[in-house]
């Protein structure tokens, strides 16, 4: 082969296409780190931190219902819209968990605490259709105009946060610090 025609002009097509693919894709993932809105990348903490509030609010609310369970007598009206916040919150909860706020698998601080486990990832359509049970059973309470029938529902969404838990998070001993 003579040197002066290598690489030949289709071998020059194919390095230049390959090289201008390459610079395209380099383009591409630096428009996609300056994204405004992928927070998974540049705000995985405060991705974390709006779960476990959102968790909080959760448990504020389960915790009345919880009692009316228990026996207690509250107002059906409130507890109806307790039911429906939780409804709201759990239809949220399962977009806040981008890959960036996984749990580290090494000894590295990625800067947040999470008590998800890196098994709610490895099965995520597993982990939305639980959540989604679970707003289900919550919008139903909130439509019942019979207190027998709420402090049904009341026992399903709390076996509901007890299975997912087991599922997905890691037990938590104590107030998290
Ligand atoms: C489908 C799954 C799922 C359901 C249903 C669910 N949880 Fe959770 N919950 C989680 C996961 C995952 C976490 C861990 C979040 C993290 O640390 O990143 C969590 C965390 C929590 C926390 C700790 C929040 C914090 O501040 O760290 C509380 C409290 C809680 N859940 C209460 C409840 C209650 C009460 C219910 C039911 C009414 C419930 N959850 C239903 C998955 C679920």
């Amino acid at each position: 082969m003579n040197h002066a025609s290598w690489p030949s002009p289709l071998m020059r097509n194919c390095i230049s296409g390959f090289l201008f693919g390459a610079s395209l894709l380099s383009t591409n993932v630096a428009a996609l780190a300056q994204e405004a809105g992928l927070t998974g990348q540049d705000k995985a903490a405060d991705v974390v931190q709006a779960r476990q509030l959102l968790m909080d609010t959760v448990e504020e609310n389960m915790m009345v219902i919880d009692s009316v369970v228990a026996g207690k007598d509250a107002p059906l009206g409130d507890l109806k819209a307790r039911a429906y916040l939780i409804n709201t919150l759990a239809t949220a909860f399962p977009h806040l968990f981008p890959p960036q706020t996984k749990p580290p698998s090494g000894t590295e601080d990625p800067g947040f605490q999470t008590n998800a486990t890196l098994v709610l990832w490895q099965k995520f359509p597993a982990f939305y259709q639980s959540v989604q049970d679970f707003a289900a059973i919550a919008l139903d309470a909130s439509q019942t105009s019979d207190m027998t029938k709420f402090r049904d529902y009341g026992r399903q969404l709390r076996a509901g946060c007890d299975s997912c838990h087991e599922k997905f998070m890691t037990p938590v001993e104590g107030p998290r610090q």
